[in-house]
Formats: structure tokens, sequence, C-alpha cells
């Protein structure tokens, strides 16, 4: 059994104090939720935030981080410093990443191992552009971004997989659910022949890109659909919490 996890993506949003009214809110507006509960907030509320969720059920991840663990690496985070605060989980691959910091599939796979040689679980993002879609390419860019980004990965590892199209993120576009319902069949399937069915069966796949209140509960009941990675809907106490209460 897959528990259903859901992650707020807070991006470069939230100062201090609006973090830890919305932490708050979520506590107490979440007590007995089913689903897994994960916020990202940025590296500047992290430690605050750990503080106050220091006895919730709530988890924590970090956005981003560096692959080495300590360095003249000007403006980086590493992995110790994530654990240091009692951070879980780290979204690694995330499209804006990608795209506005030039991460390549070959950092990417260097930041997962050494996430897990860390002990964190990363949340491994990956998304076909509207381009590669229209093309008729979105499984040949996923198997690509997945073969690369999980080499080496153990077999008993921890982990995560964010569906986002890139064409859904922030444009209040999700994909349908017979797009999302195939392609989370296809990471499963790929996640098998690369890494063995047991660990398939465990990975849980979410799907992020607009998900919103109103498109929820119909893409959380997709069979291979096991959370969502959530970013604009995650800023809001209300919001949030009734994407975690539609989560099967
Ligand atoms: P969105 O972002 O929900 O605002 O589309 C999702 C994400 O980028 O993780």
């Amino acid at each position: 059994m897959r528990t259903p996890l859901i992650a707020g993506n807070w991006k470069m949003h939230m100062k201090i104090a609006d973090a830890l009214d919305l932490v708050t809110g979520l506590h107490y507006g979440l007590r007995g939720a089913k689903a897994e509960v994960v916020v990202a907030p940025p590296f500047t509320a992290l430690y605050p935030v750990a503080q106050k969720l220091e006895n919730s059920f709530i988890d924590l991840a970090a956005q981003n981080m560096h692959y080495e663990n300590k360095g003249a690496f000007t403006g980086e985070v590493s992995s110790d410093f994530l654990t240091d605060l009692g951070v879980h989980y780290v979204i690694l691959g995330h499209s804006e990443r990608r795209e506005y910091f030039a991460e390549t599939d070959e950092i990417i796979n260097k930041k997962v191992l050494k996430a897990l040689e860390a002990g964190l679980k990363p949340i491994l993002c990956v998304g076909e552009s509207l381009e590669q879609r229209e093309r008729g390419d979105a499984f040949k860019v996923i198997g690509n971004q997945l073969g690369k980004n999980l080499n080496g990965f153990p077999l008993d590892a921890p982990l995560v997989i964010a569906y986002e199209p890139i064409w859904a993120i922030g444009t209040g576009k999700t994909a349908s659910t017979q797009e999302i319902q195939d392609m989370h069949q296809f990471i499963r399937a790929f996640v098998g022949e690369f890494l063995g069915n047991s660990l398939a069966q465990e990975t849980r796949i979410l799907y992020g890109g607009s998900v919103k209140p109103d498109n929820a509960k119909e893409i959380l009941g997709l069979s291979d659909v096991d959370g969502a990675l959530v970013g604009g809907a995650s800023l809001k106490v209300s919001d949030f919490s009734q994407i975690v209460n539609a989560a099967k």
C-alpha cells in the first residue's frame, strides 16, 4: 500500500512570519489527514518552520541542494545542512531548476544519489515541454530523464517521482486525466524495468501542474497517482487543505 503524499512547493514565496502562519494553519486544519503532508519552504524559512513543526505530523522538504558535502560553493546548501535542520525530503530536478539554473540530468543524478547518502528522500521531478508533447515525444523525454536521473539508484531506497508537464506548471492548464494516468503508468513500468518491480510498486508517483481544490479529487483518484506536488495552491491554508483531503 502506498500512502498518498501531498507536497507543497512554496517556491520563492513566504517570509518567515507568513511561513509560520501557514504551517500553523495547516497543522490545526489537517489533523487526522489520511495523506502524508510535506511542505517545502524557501531556505530562509526552513529553520523556523522546522522548529514550529517539531511535534507535528507535517514533514519538511527542501526545494534544492548541492551534491557536495561542503566547500567553496558560494550560495549553495548541502544535504548535511538540511538533515541538520530535520528536513526529510528534497525536491530535485524541478523544471524551473533545469530551465533557469541550467541543471543537467547528470547534475540531478549526482544530487539524487547524494540525497540518499545523507538520508534524505528525493522527490525527483520530470516533465516534458509543450513542444515535446506536441511532437509526440513525451514518453521518450520522460524515459530519458528517468534513465539518466536514476542512474545508480539503489534497489531498496525510498523514491518519490513527480510528473510535472512543464506546460501545466503555473498556467492553470492541467494534463487530461487520460494523459496523467498514461504517463504515470509508463513511469511505474519504467522504474520496474530499470530498478525492479518491488521498488516500482513502492515508488510514489505524484502529479504536479496546476493542481487546485476543484481538480484534485479527479486527479488523485487515478490508479497510478499517489499524490500531488502543489505550487500556487499550496500557499493558502484552505486550498492546500482541500487538496490534502481529496487524497484517496
Ligand atoms: P503549480 O506548480 O501548482 O503552481 O502549477 C507546481 C510545481 O511547480 O511544483
